[in-house]
């Protein structure tokens, strides 16, 4: 039985959108054209495909240039080091993203660590990340991000709160434990060699699951109340919709975690979608910085 609040992340991405789209279309007005966004595609990884293929949908329905550069699989990492140098000159082009992952004969830390920080709209670049622990403006990670405006918006002041974050990668974990903690949350970095992850994890009024194990967070593992926050995005078998069927399953066990929080975010259309916004609106950040155009308050 499901008696938590069930997290709109669909319905909050259009709306962030929506607004990401309008204040595009006033700074396109100061610098005579509009926020632009160079995605960047290596190779042929069908999930990444879909991703950078939601992406570029998304740029242009914010009003946005999206600009696209598809590699083979086969390019080396001096002609993509070439490309990214070329977008980092080219002053019409106001965020780069490369999507990850690279292939094997490609070293990411090199990528992301070419990309000028202030065009770096992943917010993955060394500098950004040290902007961020720092408290500096940054441009900082869109999938955390994503999570942290769903958070205020559910909970309103996020100070004083238990925080847990289950996963310490670059991308999700660590970036949402430096946004928590300038939140004024007491936060908890938990991972794969935690020692008594459930009571850990029992212990968050935030608990935001990072882990990449499908639905490994259950109901044991929340805290009577808590907001739950699932960043996972995993395709597992379901034989009940028939033979070779799919579907798409969070980090947490769905049903018994929502019989015990407070609010839930569901997979799909909880953070997933706030992720290609949150990477809108830092295209548009970016672009404005850039430009001198005012601070974007989004
Ligand atoms: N691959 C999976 N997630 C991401 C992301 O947020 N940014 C990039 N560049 N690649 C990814």
């Amino acid at each position: 039985m499901t008696t938590a609040n069930i997290i709109d992340g669909k319905a909050f991405s259009e709306t962030l959108v929506a607004r990401v789209g309008e204040q595009a279309g006033l700074l396109a007005e100061k610098i005579g054209r509009p926020p632009a966004l160079a995605v960047v595609l290596v190779g042929e990884d069908p999930a990444s495909a879909v991703y950078v293929r939601n992406k570029i949908e998304r740029t242009t329905t914010a009003g946005m240039r999206s600009i696209e550069h598809r590699l083979a699989d086969t390019t080396s990492q001096a002609d993509l080091l070439d490309l990214i140098d070329t977008l980092n000159d080219d002053d019409s082009v106001d965020g780069i993203l490369v999507q990850l992952p690279l292939p094997p004969q490609i070293n990411e830390e090199a990528v992301i660590n070419a990309i000028t920080p202030d065009k770096d709209v992943d917010g993955f670049h060394v500098v950004n990340a040290g902007r961020l622990a720092t408290g500096q403006d940054a441009l900082v990670p869109c999938t955390p991000f994503g999570c942290l405006l769903l958070l205020r918006d559910c909970l309103g002041s996020l100070s004083g709160l238990n925080a847990v974050v289950v996963g310490r990668s670059n991308i999700v974990g660590k970036p949402m434990a430096q946004l928590l903690l300038k939140e004024s949350c007491t936060v908890t970095i938990a991972h794969s060699r935690t020692k008594d992850l459930q009571a850990v994890c029992a212990a968050a009024d935030i608990l935001v699951a990072a882990v990449g194990r499908p639905e490994m967070i259950t109901g044991d593992f929340v805290k009577p109340g808590a907001t739950v926050i699932d960043v996972g995005i995993n395709r597992v078998p379901a034989p009940e919709r028939g033979a070779g069927k799919f579907r798409l399953t969070g980090d947490v066990h769905f049903e018994s975690a929502a019989a015990k929080a407070g609010a839930i975010t569901p997979v799909p259309g909880g953070v997933g979608p706030m992720t290609i916004a949150c990477l809108l609106r830092n295209t548009l950040v970016g672009a404005a910085r850039r430009f001198d155009a005012g601070p974007i308050d989004i």
